[in-house]
């Protein structure tokens, strides 16, 4: 049967090739297993959204409309603009905001809604970090583009290099995504390095895709935040977008709420892609959402919470495998040598799951960013964090 093709040639998904890996090896202790390969938030989701949803249980016979409730709209505006410190009016629910089922599918979506047939008479291409965000493929391959990724390792400081891009990269670009604080590394961006990314969007006119789901997630600074730097820029928004999402903010993975802001003539388009392929987000959640981005109290203690791990890991690891407090986001990136030998070491002598670097990159052997590194989520409770830097200190 003829499928696409596009789609066959896509890699395998991490946790499938890890899945693969793990089961030739299982655990030769006696230790509960822990899994922190996964970056799935175990904090409690804020007791409000769980009453607002019940409150709001006689829409759930409703069709909610697809680029999210006026309501919705306005609170996460009103969220970007106090975050970001942005002046009055710069966001409007209506004109700069679509909700999202998650901000994963709008991170899809935004392939097909960027690449065109062509671009300079030739297969637009879409840039992305190396290692990035398994999305960002997906999105870029099947909207028919050639893959760019763009090493981003200790000596760029786990960004991409936006100096390295060559003009040929950049006059085919159709899109290009960034990730700040980036997953799996937990680098954060800085204005000077948003607002080049920025410009290089407007000189070679393409779409720029910020996913800053991690923004929250923070260990002093705040990140900065690319609407921040469009406005010193003078406030333009052309070219730009940024993707939001509750699933780490506010431990609300389950609910698929996040949205994406920005260019209002890329916002209508997108809203006009996804009244095909979208997927609505429930009116129950929407009510609940909007209730999360007006809330902050819930924020603050969350983020403890993360820092208090890092402590724990900084204390037991004490510098060993590169170790390295992330500026943002709540993994680990730790130089290993070589990072699936250690994640199959680690399940069968200490019964952890880690995800070797090189599943979320691009590149073979050596050559792939990732290789020599494995990714840590740290993101149980501080007792189960701490036996699993114990055990992986033992084991390494
Ligand atoms: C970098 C990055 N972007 C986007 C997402 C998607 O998150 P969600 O769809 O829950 O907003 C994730 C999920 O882990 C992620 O790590």
């Amino acid at each position: 049967m003829p499928t696409n093709a596009r789609l066959a040639r896509l890699a395998n998904n991490p946790f499938a090739r890890l899945a693969e890996l793990l089961a030739a090896v299982p655990p030769h202790v006696n230790e509960p297993p822990i899994t922190m390969s996964v970056g799935e938030p175990q904090h409690e989701t804020p007791t409000l959204a769980a009453r607002i949803v019940a409150e709001n249980a006689h829409l759930w016979n409703r069709y909610p409309p697809m680029a999210g409730t006026p309501e919705y709209r306005a609170a996460c505006a009103a969220w970007l603009a106090r975050r970001y410190r942005l002046p009055e009016g710069m966001i409007s629910g209506e004109r700069h905001v679509l909700a999202l089922n998650g901000t994963k599918e709008g991170l899809f979506q935004v392939g097909l809604l960027a690449v065109p047939e062509t671009k300079a008479g030739k297969i637009p291409v879409v840039l992305l970090p190396n290692p990035h965000y398994l999305v960002y493929e997906g999105g870029g391959a099947m909207a028919g583009a050639e893959l760019v990724p763009l090493d981003a390792t200790a000596e760029t400081g786990f960004l991409p290099d936006l100096g390295a891009i060559t003009p040929a990269q950049l006059e085919r670009c159709a899109l290009f995504y960034l990730c700040t604080p980036s997953n799996p590394q937990g680098a954060i961006a800085d204005l000077g390095y948003l607002a080049k990314a920025i410009k290089l969007a407007r000189d070679w006119d393409f779409v720029l895709a910020v996913d800053e789901c991690y923004c929250e997630i923070y260990d002093r600074a705040p990140p900065p935040g690319a609407l921040e730097a469009s406005l010193a820029l003078g406030g333009d928004l052309r070219n730009l977008l940024v993707f939001h999402s509750l699933s780490k903010r506010s431990n609300a993975a389950g609910m698929r709420c996040g949205f994406v802001a920005g260019d209002p003539d890329l916002v209508a388009r997108f809203q006009h892609l996804r009244g095909y392929g979208g997927a609505q987000v429930p009116l129950p959640l929407q009510h609940a959402a909007a209730a999360l981005w007006q809330d902050e109290a819930h924020v603050e203690p969350n983020r403890a919470l993360y820092r208090r791990k890092f402590d724990i890991a900084e204390a037991r690891l004490q510098g060993r495998f590169g170790f390295y407090r992330p500026p943002g986001g709540f993994f680990l990136w730790l130089d290993v040598g070589d990072g699936e030998a250690a994640a199959k070491r680690l399940w069968r002598e200490a019964a952890i799951r880690t995800l070797p670097g090189a599943y979320l990159a691009h590149g073979r052997g050596r050559d792939n960013p990732g290789h020599r590194y494995i990714r840590v989520a740290l993101v149980h409770d501080d007792a189960t964090v701490a036996a699993g830097m114990d055990r992986l200190r033992q084991v390494l």
